[in-house]
């Protein structure tokens, strides 16, 4: 098992890529900690009610709390495998917690975009609250408007899409998160894919990096 870590900002396409990638080659598995995070908060366990507020409130949860989960996925992975790791780490404490576990991550992948951008992206996402899938009104439609393609599941807007939980998300992303990014540059194994083609473009320049 090896580990590719997808680095950008919220709305940079971070889980529409690897969801992409990981539907159509079995060696990859897309590990999200924000779906991680959702789930327990959906399933009421003590993580999720410790998680629920900071994640509503665009913050970051507790470094250990998401650590722990991500610790549980990497430990039951093995094999031909290579982890598509998307949202963790997110700031750099994280980052040497991950380095703590003997994690083998072989490469960090920025997805960049502006963040004039990123307003729009969010604005548009719908997300299949069963199967996970990712929709955008206009970029990326369903085939039947609010519906699931994969699963036929009604489709729901994020609580922390609003615009001014997008604002305090970006904050965080700038302050906490994009110093990652000369943390993985000093390791040697930075690469940097421009997010503003298509989905299929950004895809196919992230395979290539990774
Ligand atoms: P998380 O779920 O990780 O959210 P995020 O990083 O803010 O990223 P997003 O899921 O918003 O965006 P994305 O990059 O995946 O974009 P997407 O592909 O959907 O985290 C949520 C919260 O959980 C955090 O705020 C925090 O509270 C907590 N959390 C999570 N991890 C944590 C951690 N490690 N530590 C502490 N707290 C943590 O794309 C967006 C839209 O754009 C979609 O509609 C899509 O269809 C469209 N789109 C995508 N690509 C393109 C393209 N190339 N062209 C046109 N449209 C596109």
């Amino acid at each position: 098992m090896d580990i590719v870590i997808l680095l950008g900002a919220p709305g940079s396409g971070k889980g529409t890529v690897a969801g992409k990638l990981a539907a159509t080659n079995g060696n990859l598995k897309h590990v999200s900690s924000g779906d991680l995070l959702r789930g327990a908060v959906a399933k009421g366990t003590e993580a999720g009610k410790q998680a629920k507020e900071a994640m509503e409130a665009g913050k970051l949860v507790a470094d250990e709390l998401i650590a722990t989960m991500i610790k549980d996925v990497v430990a039951e992975t093995s094999g031909d495998v290579t982890m598509l790791l998307d949202g963790f780490p997110r700031n750099l404490a994280q980052a040497k917690i991950l380095d703590e576990m003997g994690a083998p991550v072989k490469s960090a992948v920025l997805i960049d975009v502006p963040d004039e951008i990123i307003q729009d992206r969010i604005a548009g996402r719908r997300t299949c609250p069963k199967c996970k899938a990712g929709y955008h009104v206009k970029n990326l439609p369903p085939k039947v408007e609010g519906v699931c393609d994969i699963c036929g599941e009604k489709l729901t807007i994020r609580k922390d899409d609003n615009p001014d939980t997008v604002k305090d998300r970006l904050v965080v992303y700038h302050q906490q998160t994009e110093p990652l990014i000369a943390f993985y540059r000093d390791k040697g194994i930075l690469k940097t894919v421009d997010g503003t083609t298509g989905v299929d473009q950004v895809a196919a320049d992230f395979i290539k990096a990774m």
